[in-house]
């Protein structure tokens, strides 16, 4: 499906991102990996030649802090200036808060909603219109289970990822009879590297029913070839969507502030 394709991957250096680019890699495509750490996208991409040596095509690696000025625009046009055309935009990027909300840091919570949303919405402008144009490409945007509900001691951070998964399903229906498919990704937890800042530290439980990047990743790529609107990898968080249907929402939010607190 994606051979040949270029797909440009933020958050690549690590965790989901990082597994998303091996799997996207074994299906013959062409990448672009976007993050801070240069480093870890250079190992990542010594790693991924030989299985890209068909296509003849490196990685492009774009160093780069999106929530920077003009860091988007530089990570599209690098792109672009690489292999030609963006087909496939995976909006990845993301890190999370944890703690009580008044006594978070302003600006590193501001950085956080800039990164989670403004980054995503600005990628996804830019790439679109070309996407429209040729009817054809697809963006997979990861989100969270924490779309779905609220979520106190991390309230910012399920915020920006239900505003993620409305976002998404809106351009959904609005791109989808033009060719374009629409992917958002809600994983329940996931052993990477995303509690090991921000606050969690310290909730060693909250992996304990963590999934793999590697088997989300594989989930993740097979929902966009199916072209699934809203995609939840692991049952156990299907099946707490679904029960929270028939909940009020006052008694979710405090059952997950006892789960959470
Ligand atoms: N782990 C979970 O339990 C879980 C569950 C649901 C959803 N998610 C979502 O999954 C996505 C990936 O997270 P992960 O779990 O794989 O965590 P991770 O291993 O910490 O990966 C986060 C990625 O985002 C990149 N990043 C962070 N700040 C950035 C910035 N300012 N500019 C560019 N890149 C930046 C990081 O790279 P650099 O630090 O090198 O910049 C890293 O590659 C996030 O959107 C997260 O919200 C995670």
């Amino acid at each position: 499906m994606f051979k040949d394709k270029t797909v440009l991957i933020t958050g690549a250096s690590s965790g989901i991102g990082a597994e998303l680019a091996r799997r996207f890699a074994r299906g013959g495509a062409k990448l672009a990996l976007v993050a801070r750490r240069g480093d870890r996208l250079r190992t990542l991409a010594d790693e991924i030649v030989p299985t890209t040596a068909d296509t003849g095509q490196t990685p492009r690696i774009i160093v780069a802090d999106l929530v920077e000025p003009g860091a988007c625009e530089r990570a599209v046009a690098e792109t672009r200036d690489a292999f030609g055309r963006v087909d496939v935009l995976v909006n990845n990027a993301g890190i999370g808060e944890y703690g009580t909300f008044a006594e978070k840091d302003l600006p590193a919570t501001e950085r956080m909603m800039q990164l989670n949303m403004s980054a995503l919405v600005r990628l996804t402008h830019l790439v679109l219109p070309e996407m429209l144009s040729g009817r054809r490409g697809w963006i997979m945007n990861i989100a969270s289970a924490a779309a779905f509900q609220p979520t106190p001691y991390m309230g910012v951070y399920g915020a920006t990822k239900a505003f993620v998964l409305s976002f998404s399903m809106s351009l959904w229906e609005e791109v989808r009879r033009a060719g374009v498919v629409v992917t958002c990704v809600c994983p329940g937890p996931v052993r990477t590297g995303f509690f090991d800042r921000g606050g969690y530290e310290a909730r060693h439980d909250f992996t304990r029913f963590a999934v793999e990047a590697d088997w989300v990743a594989d989930r993740a790529y097979r929902a966009l070839v199916r072209k699934k609107p809203v995609f939840i990898p692991d049952r156990l968080n299907r099946l707490s969507r679904f029960l929270q249907r028939f909940i009020p929402l006052k008694a979710v939010a405090k059952l997950a502030g006892k789960v959470l607190g």
